[in-house]
């Protein structure tokens, strides 16, 4: 028996869904998503054959040395499991393995806290439907290049400070200019909208570690997550200090600039934002500000 209610195939097809699951529209990974789950769950009802699948998981504990990396095979039946590869490892760690460790909170891809790669492709595992083909195993493992903690939980200090050095909030020059109401920014829709696409960022880090440049220079670019970030607050009307955050990004060429387009961020990200496209933007903000 399935647990999970699903939204069927044809109303993720046609989007008569949207209404039950509005968190599809303008998503276009979520709607791929969805019709995958929906697909996958409808051939594993139908199966004849098996639905036990094979998971290859990178393991690594630094507690009992020798401590080599490796891949361990968990076997999950599928028709009794959740249809997103975060169920998986949930349903791993409660019968099969208590040790495994993966990070995870939402399970509705809010959090970011489930990013890994599966199959060589960096998501959030709560969004990312288990492929119904059970003859071939999926394989998660950790974020690429990043230093391991444990398992599939990688050590972000370093993501967080470059998050943190593009000060990700307000600085204004001027006080709120709504009467009686001092701690109030008034911004128009207009001037609000211009932020979709940039506030939905949730901080998985999938797009920096799918990121040639950031694996090569992450000391000193800061990647396509913070300067994401970095360009949401110069889109910010309420923001007075656009042309100082542009400054900063472009002092020292490695900051903004070791960006080269290779767009692997943009593909990547499990939100559908467009990160190339935010950097690209900000890239131009100097340019003309220089002109
Ligand atoms: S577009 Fe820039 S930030 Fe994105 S993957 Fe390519 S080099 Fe990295
Ligand atoms: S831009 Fe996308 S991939 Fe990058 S941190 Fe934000 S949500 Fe994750
Ligand atoms: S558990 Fe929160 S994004 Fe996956």
């Amino acid at each position: 028996m399935l647990r999970r209610t699903l939204p069927t195939l044809r109303s993720v097809k046609d989007g008569v869904g949207d209404a039950h699951f509005p968190s599809l529209k303008g998503h276009p990974a979520a709607r791929v998503n969805a019709r995958e789950a929906a697909e996958g769950q409808a051939r594993l009802a139908a199966a004849e054959a098996t639905t036990v699948k094979e998971f290859q998981v990178y393991r690594w504990n630094p507690d009992s040395p020798p401590g080599r990396p490796f891949l361990q095979s968990y076997h999950v039946d599928l028709s009794s499991c959740g249809p997103m590869v975060l169920d998986v490892l949930q349903k791993i760690k409660s019968e099969q393995d208590p040790t495994l460790a993966f990070r995870r909170s939402c399970r509705e891809g809010i959090c970011g806290s489930c990013a890994m790669s599966i199959d060589g492709v960096n998501t959030v595992a709560c969004l990312k439907p288990v492929e119904a083909n059970t003859s071939r195993a999926t394989m998660v493992t950790p974020l690429p290049h990043m230093f391991v903690v444990k398992d599939l939980v990688v050590d972000l200090t370093a993501f967080y400070q470059q998050y943190k050095s593009v000060e990700p909030w307000l600085k204004t020059k001027n006080p709120p200019l709504v009467p009686g109401r001092d701690r109030e920014h008034a911004q128009s829709p207009a001037e609000r909208k211009r932020l979709d696409g940039l506030y939905e960022c949730i901080l998985c880090a999938c797009c920096s570690t799918a990121c040639p440049s950031y694996w090569w220079n992450s000391e000193a670019f800061l990647g396509p997550a913070a300067l994401l970030h970095a360009y949401r607050w110069v889109s910010d009307s309420r923001d007075d200090y656009a042309t100082e955050r542009i400054q900063a990004l472009s002092e020292g060429w490695d900051k903004m600039y070791r960006c080269r387009m290779i767009k692997s961020c943009t593909a990547t990200c499990p939100k559908s934002l467009d990160p190339a496209a935010a950097i690209s933007a900000m890239k131009a903000l100097h340019h003309l500000r220089k002109n």
